[in-house]
């Protein structure tokens, strides 16, 4: 989407307004924005009664900037209040989860009495293995029930869990295992992906050599493949928790007792470990997930087609849809595993009502065809969302249009692995939705777009997202670090939550997230640091130098650009770079993560650099883009950077 085009649908500022008979059945009535603004604590207050509380709490929001409290004094089970309360309450067999495998035609259906089994089961395992309130537990699992029965069973024993995104490297994982000293992990044996099994258990070991402290791992068997076993530190989970009694009385923990901790890449090479209480995440996962799907908990199968290693799986694929007590699909597979209409069959089978996904995704589907949702019957859909970055009007339409069938009101939610939950977002049956934009705070949410000086700017006018007041799910800081969470986020604007993004606010007051300022990209929804990237080039012996941008993509929202800088004998440099371009993308997919791999490597003789030495990235992201150049005045060598975008041209891209 270029500045012009995205101007034009600003200008036209075309909107949708939710049909009457939506409306009419909608969860929400307009008047709960003004509810909440006459007191916004007393309206969190009550949303916190959609949990189970073994003690109800009689505080609710102790704001100590930047560090806040929720609900502090009430005591509860986060595992009760997502599964047990269901089954007390009599809706044992209802479904939660339709488990679909990667491989067609294999799917799982457990009930919430099934659940509660797995997960005491699971508890008392874990309990085994030696897991106590308090600690933390690393989980490395591909999409499979016993992922989600895992985290639950965490969190049953008052235990944090860090749940890493499977694609992630060894070295990814052992660097989160130590940040956080998790002393158990949970993975399993291998995972599918398009009908291959790839190994999983492996990474394990190996970061394994550099974590000392880790006492048990429990690995589920998915694949059959061999596995490398370590007597006394490695269990089975079909040897371990299967015998478990399926019975296990919950203990009740704070309001405020760590249940997540996720990382996520903030501006420097190390991740951050963000981590969220109990409290005030599952209440505002749990309030968001039904107003701003519109869930109706009796009739509705939810589809959030994510993976459970991102923020987005943990808050509406286990936590939010749970303490709602909903049906939900759960997919291992990719979105071609079986062919490229996986998806429209999972819905037409299934008659999924409600699909969260990613703008990357979209466009993925798009690229693949209309005629493949077209001859698919999605007509029990009546609701799309999306996250993760900013959805270009041409992919909202196509959403709107193929798979919404033109009637399902499509919800743009704004967040972040931070916030814990959605913030921004239309609500359905309220607010008319224009192609692109979130536009607005949620009921209780308070933002502002500001500028350099933290002033509000007016309609028509960008700027910077802040948020202006504290709200429940907010991350109660980065583990172990509280000077960078004050430093990253409380420092940029005083008194307020600086989020890193852009955003807009049009003529008639709604809001555009225009995507990150900082040097966090967005790869197909994943976050990774410049630096992060930069680092792991860094890291091979072969490269001197190495500066990262993340360059606009039609299909994965951004692509990593690396231009590297070599340490090499003028012999060496007439070689063909070719074979050691392909070793450095693998190089960083080792290091970090495959997402993580350059589209592009520029193997180049300088960098274009200031005079007081800072690479100048702005203008590397003006190359990688084919934009012309701007101001290059400052920099040392002027001609660093044209060279650098002749280089750009001769050397073609990988994929
Ligand atoms: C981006 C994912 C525009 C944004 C839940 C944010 C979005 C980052 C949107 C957080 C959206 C997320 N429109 N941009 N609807 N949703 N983003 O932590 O840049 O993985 O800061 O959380 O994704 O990514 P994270």
């Amino acid at each position: 989407m270029t500045e012009a085009k995205l101007e034009a649908w600003l200008d036209e500022r075309r909107a949708f307004a939710p049909s009457a008979e939506f409306a009419a059945q909608a969860n929400a009535q307009s008047s709960i924005y003004e509810e909440a603004d006459r007191d916004f604590e007393a309206w969190w207050r009550s949303e916190a009664n959609r949990l189970h509380w073994d003690t109800p709490p009689t505080k609710t929001l102790e704001w100590d900037l930047p560090f806040a409290k929720w609900f502090s004094d009430g005591t509860l089970n986060a595992s009760v209040t997502c599964v047990d309360r269901h089954v007390n309450e009599g809706r044992g067999d209802k479904v939660a989860y339709y488990w679909v495998a990667d491989a067609e035609g294999e799917m799982r259906t457990i009930t919430y009495a099934q659940l509660r089994a797995m997960v005491c089961q699971a508890a008392n395992a874990l309990t085994e293995l030696g897991v106590k309130e308090g600690d933390r537990v690393a989980i490395y699992m591909p999409m499979i029930p016993e992922a989600v029965v895992a985290m639950l069973a965490v969190a049953r024993l008052g235990a944090a869990h860090s749940v890493v995104f499977a694609g992630f490297s060894a070295d990814a994982l052992s660097s989160r295992i130590l940040d956080s000293d998790c002393q158990y992990v949970i993975t399993a044996d291998g995972a599918f992906r398009r009908g291959a099994a790839s190994p999983l258990k492996s990474a394990v070991d190996e970061a394994l050599q550099s974590c000392p402290n880790v006492k048990a791992v429990l690995v589920v068997q998915r694949t059959g493949g061999d596995v490398h076993w370590v007597e006394g530190r490695d269990y089975w989970w079909h040897d371990v928790v299967d015998r478990q009694s399926d019975q296990h009385e919950a203990k009740s923990f704070p309001a405020e007792q760590t249940l997540v901790i996720m990382y996520t890449s903030g501006t420097t090479a190390k991740p951050k470990g963000i981590f969220h209480t109990t409290g005030g995440y599952l209440t505002q996962a749990a309030s968001t997930h039904h107003y701003v799907f519109d869930v109706k908990r009796d009739t509705d199968i939810c589809w959030t087609a994510a993976d459970i290693g991102w923020i987005t799986g943990h808050s509406y694929i286990v936590y939010g849809p749970l303490v709602n007590g909903v049906t939900q699909v759960m997919y291992e597979g990719l979105p071609d595993s079986g062919g490229r209409d996986r998806w429209w069959k999972i819905i037409e089978e299934l008659k999924v009502t409600i699909l969260y996904t990613a703008p990357t995704t979209i466009r993925t589907l798009m690229k693949w065809g209309p005629e493949l949702p077209d001859s698919h019957d999605l007509s029990s859909l009546r609701l799309l969302g999306t996250v993760g970055e900013p959805i270009n009007p041409e992919a909202w339409m196509w959403y709107r249009q193929h798979v919404g069938g033109n009637r399902c009101p499509i919800v743009d939610t704004w967040w972040q692995t931070e916030t814990g939950a959605i913030l921004v977002s239309p609500l359905p049956g309220i607010t008319a939705t224009k192609p692109g934009a979130a536009m607005h705070a949620l009921p209780g949410i308070y933002v502002d777009v500001v500028d350099n000086d933290g002033k509000s700017v007016g309609n028509g006018e960008g700027g910077y997202l802040v948020v202006t007041k504290p709200w429940p799910a907010m991350t109660r800081g980065i583990y172990g670090d509280p000077e960078r969470f004050k430093e990253t986020y409380w420092k940029r604007f005083p008194g307020v939550y600086f989020a890193g993004d852009g955003a807009k606010r049009d003529e008639d007051g709604d809001l555009w997230l225009l995507g990150r300022i900082d040097d966090v990209m967005n790869i197909s929804g994943h976050r990774l640091s410049t630096t992060e990237v930069e680092h792991a080039l860094v890291g091979h012996p072969a490269v001197a130098e190495a500066a990262v941008v993340g360059a606009s993509d039609e299909t994965t929202g951004q692509a990593i650009v690396a231009f590297v800088t070599l340490k090499l004998s003028a012999e060496d440099a007439n070689k063909d770079q070719a074979p050691l371009i392909e070793e450095l993308r693998q190089h960083v997919a080792k290091v970090i993560s495959p997402i993580a791999k350059p589209r592009q490597i520029i193997l180049t003789p300088d960098l274009p650099k200031t005079r007081s030495g800072k690479i100048m990235r702005r203008l590397l992201r003006d190359v990688a883009e084919n934009r012309s150049l701007g101001d290059v005045t400052t920099l040392t060598d002027p001609t660093v950077v044209n060279m650098i975008a002749g280089l750009m041209t001769t050397s073609s891209s990988e994929e």
